[in-house]
């Protein structure tokens, strides 16, 4: 007997710790416990919610769909009358979440910062219109975030994640089926990804490059700071926006109704810029200005000022880096060539005013340094060519030396041979 009241003695001790120790008793979900059994589309919401940031917080499947968790009863547990709701409308979705998401006092218990606007700002998106007006092909809260296994967004497993985000929308807007009523491009996602901006995102780890949402707004029609999608590259871009809003192009474009910077560059496959948008058959300027044109004839002298200092700045490279693995010290002329390059980014900024002055000076600039870093390269191997002169010069001495020296031996050692080569004979 003994032993079995030591184990009713232990078994006590387990159902009562947790409670003396003030932890909360766990409530009865029937939900999950009737449902983890159930197979396909009625088993997979219980089986990953432990991973949604919603069952961390501590609510569960009633706290969405309604219902009584307390009772093993599906007919009583999943009742209308204790407000089961089954499975919600696409176009019901984004009210369903709101009823918590804009809720600032729940919300802000969890976490103090967060924002609660998410459906204000969608219902300003063309996603919230078309769903309002009973669209359900658009995109609600739970394509872009999923559902029953949502996870805060800095998780970098979310479905909107930056990595992630363009494959999240793609399979919307890369599907042509599914776009098909609608008249625009499902290219977007294909472009995106010749990008400079996915290239620094993706495979430079650069988090400040934008992806699909950093243009088009989280929730919104557009980021809170821009009146339109096609004005965003300015809250990057702060300096080339500076210059084009002052330049000729600026009035025309907009009355054009055409976005900005997306005439030259494009918006989703935006490439590396290079001289070939100035000059030659694929010019951008070209497509607008003919080439006696004023217009044409900026795009030339700016082609030629950056070509001039682009081709300066890899001369000097080229005979500074010919030098320095030689052995010269040229290390100052290399850090000057560092000033050298700066004045090229900067002239590059400056053709954003559309004018040839803008881009001469920076250039002028550069072009200075890299004369300067040429001579310096240049006196540099000439030094190097001079000591290697001076090398070859005692080189030679010390082998006429060695020769000389070595002769002499050789006589030294032939004369006592020399008397008895007679005697010999
Ligand atoms: C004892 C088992 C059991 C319990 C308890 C139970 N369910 Fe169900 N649930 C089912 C079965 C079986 C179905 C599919 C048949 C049906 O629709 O009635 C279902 C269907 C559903 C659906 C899909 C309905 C639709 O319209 O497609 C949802 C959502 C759901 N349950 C949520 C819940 C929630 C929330 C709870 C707890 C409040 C709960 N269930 C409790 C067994 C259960
Ligand atoms: C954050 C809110 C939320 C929570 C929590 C939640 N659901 Fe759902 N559930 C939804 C939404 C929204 C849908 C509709 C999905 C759709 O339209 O594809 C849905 C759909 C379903 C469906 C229908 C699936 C289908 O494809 O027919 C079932 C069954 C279901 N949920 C069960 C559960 C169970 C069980 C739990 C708890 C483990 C749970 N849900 C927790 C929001 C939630
Ligand atoms: C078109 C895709 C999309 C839709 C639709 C969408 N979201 Fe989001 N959501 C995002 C993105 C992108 C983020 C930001 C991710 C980041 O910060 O990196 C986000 C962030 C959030 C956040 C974190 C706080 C914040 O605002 O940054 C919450 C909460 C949220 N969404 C809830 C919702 C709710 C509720 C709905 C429906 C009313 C919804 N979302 C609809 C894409 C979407
Ligand atoms: C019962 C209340 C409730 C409902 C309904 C609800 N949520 Fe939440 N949700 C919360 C709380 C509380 C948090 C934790 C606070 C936070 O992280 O913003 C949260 C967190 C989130 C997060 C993580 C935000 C972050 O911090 O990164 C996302 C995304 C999210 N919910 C989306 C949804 C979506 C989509 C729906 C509808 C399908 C939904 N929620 C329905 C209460 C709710
Ligand atoms: C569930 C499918 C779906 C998902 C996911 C989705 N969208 Fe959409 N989106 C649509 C549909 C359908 C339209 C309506 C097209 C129209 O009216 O021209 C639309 C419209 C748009 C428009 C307006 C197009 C116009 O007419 O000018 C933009 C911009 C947009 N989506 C961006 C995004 C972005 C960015 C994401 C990801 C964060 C995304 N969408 C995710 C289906 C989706
Ligand atoms: C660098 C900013 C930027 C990024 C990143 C970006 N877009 Fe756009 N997107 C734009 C601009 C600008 C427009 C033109 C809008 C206008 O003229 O009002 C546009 C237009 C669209 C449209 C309307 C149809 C069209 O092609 O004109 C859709 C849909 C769209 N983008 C989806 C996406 C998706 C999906 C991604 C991610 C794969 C994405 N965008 C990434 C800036 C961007
Ligand atoms: C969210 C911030 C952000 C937005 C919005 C943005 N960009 Fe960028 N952009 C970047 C970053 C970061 C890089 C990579 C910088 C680098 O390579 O030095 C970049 C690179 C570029 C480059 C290549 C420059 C280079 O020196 O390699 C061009 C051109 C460019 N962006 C144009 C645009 C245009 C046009 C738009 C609007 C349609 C735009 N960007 C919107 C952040 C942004
Ligand atoms: C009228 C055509 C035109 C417009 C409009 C335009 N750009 Fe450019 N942009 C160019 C040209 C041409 C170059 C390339 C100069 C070179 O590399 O030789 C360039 C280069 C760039 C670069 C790369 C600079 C570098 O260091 O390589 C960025 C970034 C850029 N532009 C951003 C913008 C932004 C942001 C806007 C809008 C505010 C804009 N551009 C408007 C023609 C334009
Ligand atoms: C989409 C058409 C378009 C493109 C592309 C374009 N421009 Fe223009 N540009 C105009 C218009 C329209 C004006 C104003 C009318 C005018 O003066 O010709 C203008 C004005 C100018 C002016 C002022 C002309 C004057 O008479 O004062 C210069 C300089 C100029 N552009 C240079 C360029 C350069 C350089 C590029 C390429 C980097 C370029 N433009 C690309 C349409 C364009």
């Amino acid at each position: 007997m003994k032993p079995l009241r030591r184990g009713n003695a232990f078994l006590l001790a387990i159902v009562w710790l947790p409670l003396l120790c003030g932890a909360p008793a766990e409530h009865k979900d029937s939900c999950v416990e009737c449902h983890t059994a159930l197979e396909g589309n009625l088993g997979k919401p219980a089986a990953v919610f432990s991973q949604d940031v919603h069952a961390r917080d501590g609510f569960s499947c009633s706290d969405c769909h309604g219902g009584d968790r307390n009772t093993d009863d599906p007919e009583a547990s999943m009742s209308r009358a204790r407000g089961f709701i089954g499975k919600p409308a696409r176009t019901a979705i984004p009210k369903l979440c709101a009823r918590c998401h804009s809720d600032a006092t729940l919300i802000h218990r969890f976490k103090p910062q967060q924002r609660v606007d998410q459906l204000a700002q969608y219902q300003t998106s063309v996603h919230g219109k078309r769903l309002a007006a009973g669209d359900g092909a658009v995109a609600t809260c739970i394509d872009c975030h999923s559902v029953h296994d949502i996870r805060e967004v800095r998780d970098a497993l979310s479905p909107v994640h930056p990595l992630r985000l363009p494959e999240t929308c793609a399979r919307c807007h890369a599907d042509a089926r599914h776009m098909a009523p609608y008249k625009i491009e499902t290219n977007q996602f294909e472009q995106y990804r010749t990008s400079v901006h996915w290239e620094a995102l993706a495979k430079r780890g650069d988090l400040s490059a934008p992806s699909c949402a950093s243009c088009h707004g989280n929730h919104g029609a557009a980021p809170p700071q821009v009146a339109s999608v096609a004005n965003v590259c300015g809250t990057c871009h702060v300096l080339f926006e500076e210059l084009y809003n002052k330049s000729p192009h600026q009035p025309v474009f907009s009355a054009m109704g055409t976005g900005g910077c997306t005439v030259c560059h494009g918006n989703h496959g935006i490439k590396q810029p290079s001289l070939a948008m100035l000059s030659g058959s694929g010019a951008v300027c070209a497509q607008c200005h003919d080439a006696t044109s004023k217009g044409g004839a900026t795009a030339a002298q700016m082609a030629a000022l950056l070509g001039r200092l682009q081709e300066a700045l890899a001369k000097s490279d080229e005979v500074l880096n010919r030098a320095h693995s030689d052995g010269m010290e040229v290390s100052e002329a290399q850090m000057r060539q560092l000033e050298g390059r700066e004045a090229l980014v900067k002239a590059r900024v400056a053709v954003h005013a559309f004018q040839t002055a803008a881009v001469e000076q920076p250039a002028n600039q550069g072009l200075a340094i890299a004369a300067e870093t040429l001579r310096a390269g240049q006196s540099a191997l000439e030094e190097r060519n001079h000591r290697r002169r001076g090398l070859a010069l005692s080189l030679i001495t010390i082998l006429i030396t060695m020769g000389g020296l070595w002769l002499a031996i050789r006589n030294l050692e032939a004369k006592p041979e020399a008397a008895p080569k007679s005697a010999r004979r």
